[in-house]
C-alpha cells in the first residue's frame, strides 16, 4: 500500500501542483508563482533565471517571455527545460523537467492583452537580454512605441508563451532532521502513464 497521503495524495500531479501553489498564495509575501527556470546553451552550459508561472494546465506549465532573449533562444534550440518552485513559507519545492513548445496563438494574445498597457508597451520596447546603452535610451524607445502602437498594441511577434510538458515532476516537503518526503512522477513520453516513486531524502 502506498504511503503517499496528506499533501501528496491524489492521482494527478498537476492537481497537486495547483493545490500547493494555492497554499503558497496565502503564505508567500511575493510572487508565489515564481519559478527558477533552467535551460542549456548550445555548449551544454546551464543557465537559470526566475520567471512567473502563469498557468498550470491539465498536462503542462506555461510562462511568458521574449522569444529572442537568451532563454527564448536556448529553449527554441534545445526544446527542453527544467524549473523549480520553492516556497520558504511552506518549506516545500516542486521540480519539473520536460520538453518545450511555444504558445504563440490566441492564448498568448489573451494573456498579453490582460497585462497593463505599460507592460504591453514595455514588451515591444525591450530587446530582452541584448546590451542597452542607457536607461534613457530604453525610455525613449518606450515613448516611440507608445506613439506608434497607441492604446491597443498587438502582441509582439517576438513575445509569447512557452509550454513545458513534463516528463518528471517531483514534490518535496521538509521533514524533521532532514528526513524529507519526496515523491517523483515520471513518464517516458508524454503519451505514457505516470510512474510514482518515493525517493530517499
Ligand atoms: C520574480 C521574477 C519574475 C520574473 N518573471 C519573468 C517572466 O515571467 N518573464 C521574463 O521574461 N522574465 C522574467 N523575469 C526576468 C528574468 O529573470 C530575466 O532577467 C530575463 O527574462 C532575461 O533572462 P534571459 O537573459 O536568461 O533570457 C523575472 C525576474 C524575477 C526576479
Amino acid at each position: 500500500m502506498s504511503d503517499r497521503t496528506g499533501i501528496f495524495a491524489g492521482d494527478d500531479p498537476f492537481a497537486i501542483a495547483r493545490s500547493w501553489l494555492a497554499e503558497a498564495e496565502k503564505t508567500e509575501i511575493n510572487d508565489p508563482n515564481a519559478i527558477a527556470l533552467a535551460t542549456v546553451d548550445p555548449d551544454g552550459l546551464p543557465n537559470v533565471r526566475m520567471v512567473l508561472l502563469k498557468e498550470i494546465e491539465p498536462d503542462a506549465f506555461v510562462f511568458y517571455t521574449n522569444y529572442e532573449s537568451a532563454k527564448g533562444q536556448e529553449l527554441s534550440e534545445s526544446g527542453k527545460a527544467g524549473f523549480v518552485m520553492h516556497w520558504k513559507s511552506l518549506r516545500r519545492q516542486v521540480r519539473v523537467r520536460g520538453t518545450v513548445t511555444r504558445e504563440d496563438g490566441p492564448q498568448a494574445d489573451a494573456y498579453y492583452n490582460s497585462r497593463s498597457l505599460k507592460s504591453r508597451l514595455g514588451a515591444w520596447a525591450s530587446r530582452q537580454s541584448q546590451p542597452l546603452s542607457s536607461r534613457a535610451s530604453l525610455m525613449a524607445d518606450v515613448a516611440k512605441i507608445t506613439a506608434t502602437h497607441g492604446a491597443t498594441p498587438k502582441r509582439p511577434p517576438f513575445w509569447g508563451g512557452f509550454r513545458i510538458a513534463p516528463l518528471e515532476i517531483e514534490f518535496w516537503a521538509d521533514g524533521a532532521f532532514r528526513l524529507h518526503d519526496r515523491f517523483v512522477w515520471r513518464r517516458r513520453s508524454i503519451a505514457d502513464p505516470w510512474n510514482v516513486d518515493r525517493l530517499n531524502p
